[in-house]
């Protein structure tokens, strides 16, 4: 890719996912890098419209670009479960993005239910396997619906998948001023699956001498989160620890409307794609409520993750003096307005 041109697939989606994508856009132009953007109609309207999630056709075009850009799907109208895993889990796997990066970061003016925490004691990054764990749709029923079904949910754990998301958050955390790295998993009860993982960091941590590691089980960490979130640094586990635990951080870290993450493709053999943690809250749909910060943070991993470091930064910068201004009762602002008034920080 040329590093000064973007090609930019955006996926707006349902909902408030329409919303905070325009506001994401405004700001990733006001950087001043050359983006070109193409939208596609993904989502709860085009599942109805033509009973489409993911058309192959589309999945291949995506492949050709930079860098995806999507807001949220989904819409009670579409019976669970099919757009979860016939289009969002499909890119992730289909893209091969087994990094799902998230930090957990509390900016200074933001409020936490932690009372006494300081933005210096919520600072981490969450790695959370992408590809593998349960989520890789294993498993099965028998006798469903009688008093006798039995139900599997299997989850997978290879050593190949196990090693790159290891070797990933050694990186992410040798490239930090703390560099501490802690496994998260529950190795005293999943046995099989924790062994492949504790081997593996053990393993992979003698080429890494200078970060510090540690081991917390999942119950724990959840419990260290809220009490002792200053333990933390860097933090690599599996797909469902990772959804689990990255909640409780957003919520510690000021909550779902600044929540950001990235489904990374490291090897970049496809384009990795930046989302809000949100959904699409059609409880505020249309209606100008929804807090846009989290896809503009988001913005700003797609830029770091495109080589645009700088650019990243001023992102988040911009994101870091509006928090300061909502703490003086600078509220009520909509949806638009907080997005123009980002973009004219990173206008500057
Ligand atoms: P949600 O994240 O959409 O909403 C949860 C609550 O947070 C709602 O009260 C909502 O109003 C509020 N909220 C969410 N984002 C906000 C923002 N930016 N600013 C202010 N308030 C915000 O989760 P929910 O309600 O469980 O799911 C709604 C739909 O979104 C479902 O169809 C679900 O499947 C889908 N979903 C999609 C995701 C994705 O596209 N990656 C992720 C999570 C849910
Ligand atoms: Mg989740």
């Amino acid at each position: 890719m040329d590093s000064r041109n973007i090609r930019l697939a955006v996926i707006p989606g349902d909902g408030i996912g329409i919303e905070v994508v325009t506001e994401g856009l405004k700001v990733l132009e006001a950087v001043g890098t050359k983006v070109e953007t193409t939208t596609y109609d993904l989502g709860a309207k085009r599942y109805h419209e033509t009973g489409e999630t993911l058309p192959d056709a589309v999945l291949d075009e995506l492949r050709g670009y930079d860098a995806i850009l999507l807001g949220a799907v989904g819409d009670p109208s579409v019976p669970p479960g099919i757009l979860e895993r016939d289009l969002l889990l499909k890119l992730r796997f289909q893209l091969d993005h087994y990094v799902n990066l998230r930090p957990v970061k509390l900016f200074p003016g933001v409020e936490t239910p932690l009372g006494k925490a300081r933005p210096e004691d919520v600072d981490m990054i969450v790695v959370r396997e992408g590809t593998e764990g349960p989520y890789a749709g294993a498993g099965g029923a028998m006798r469903r619906g009688t008093p006798y079904e039995i139900a599997t949910q299997e989850s997978f754990n290879t050593a190949y998948g196990v090693e790159r998301v290891v070797r990933y958050a050694f990186d992410k955390a040798l490239a930090r001023p703390r560099k501490k790295l802690t496994l998260v998993h529950k190795t005293n009860v999943l046995t099989y699956a924790g062994d492949l993982w504790a081997r593996t960091f053990d393993r992979v941590s003698l080429e890494y001498p200078d970060v510090q590691t540690d081991y917390c089980h999942v119950d724990a960490a959840s419990m260290f989160f809220v009490t002792q979130p200053e333990r933390f640094d860097v933090i690599v586990t599996d797909n469902l620890f990772g959804d689990i635990l990255t909640d409780i951080g957003a919520a510690i870290a000021g909550g779902i409307g600044l929540a950001a993450s990235g489904n990374v493709n490291p090897d970049r053999t496809a384009p990795s794609m930046f989302e809000p943690v949100h959904g699409s809250a059609p409880d505020i749909a249309g209606q100008g409520k929804a807090d846009p910060t989290a896809t503009i943070l988001s913005v700003a991993m797609l830029l770091d993750h495109l080589g645009l470091a700088e650019e990243s930064a001023r992102v988040e910068q911009a994101v870091a003096d509006d928090l300061v201004e909502r703490q003086t009762g600078w509220t009520g602002r909509t949806t638009h307005e907080i997005g123009d008034d980002i973009t004219a920080r990173v206008a500057g």
